[in-house]
């Protein structure tokens, strides 16, 4: 086996953490009374446990699992939603927490699945936007970071489900 080697940071994990607390601010100056955080899997897991420990009040989590990409680093364009919401969403305020809208294939799919659900307001908060983002007209609320078509790896991103544990957002090189 070779030996991984480090990605080229891209976004530290100071940046990170500062952006993401101005993010929790914004939710919180939009209010809500009682919010669910609805994260999606996997990508999401480190962007949704910062986020939630930002917001103060009624605040719940539950998770959605959604697949498009298998192990290549190309849409397959197809979206494959295999874990319903955790938690009832109907007349809830939910937002959705992802890492990367790329196509907006995704968002776009997982928000027409949610909106079945009659949420009382359904929102979007992605971590990083790439700019094909417009292509699926998929819309978010709350963005990170926009970056450019890079692949990149780390918080919660992965590559052939390496790289997730990383404290940063990185590129491979
Ligand atoms: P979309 O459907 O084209 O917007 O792709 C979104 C999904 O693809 C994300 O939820 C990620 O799981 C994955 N993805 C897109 N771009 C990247 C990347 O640069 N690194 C890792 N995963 C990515
Ligand atoms: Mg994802």
């Amino acid at each position: 086996m070779e030996p991984l080697t480090a990605p080229r940071v891209l976004i530290g994990s100071e940046q990170i953490s500062d952006r993401v607390a101005e993010i929790a601010r914004e939710i919180v100056d939009e209010g809500y009374d009682r919010l669910i955080l609805l994260g999606i899997l996997k990508g999401s897991i480190h962007f949704l446990s910062d986020l939630a420990r930002a917001l103060p009040g009624d605040v719940r989590i539950a998770l959605m699992r959604a697949e498009s990409y298998g192990d290549a680093h190309q849409s397959s364009g197809e979206v494959r939603i295999s874990l319903a919401p955790t938690l009832p969403l109907e007349g809830e305020d939910v937002l959705i927490v992802e890492d990367i809208i790329d196509s907006g294939l995704t968002l776009k799919r997982l928000q027409e699945e949610l909106a079945v659900k009659r949420p009382k307001r359904l929102r979007t908060a992605a971590l990083l936007r790439k700019p094909d983002a417009a292509i699926h007209q998929a819309e978010a609320h709350f963005v990170g970071f926009e970056i450019e078509p890079v692949y990149v790896v780390g918080y919660g991103l992965d590559s052939g489900e390496r790289y997730r544990h990383l404290p940063y957002v990185g590129v491979l090189d």
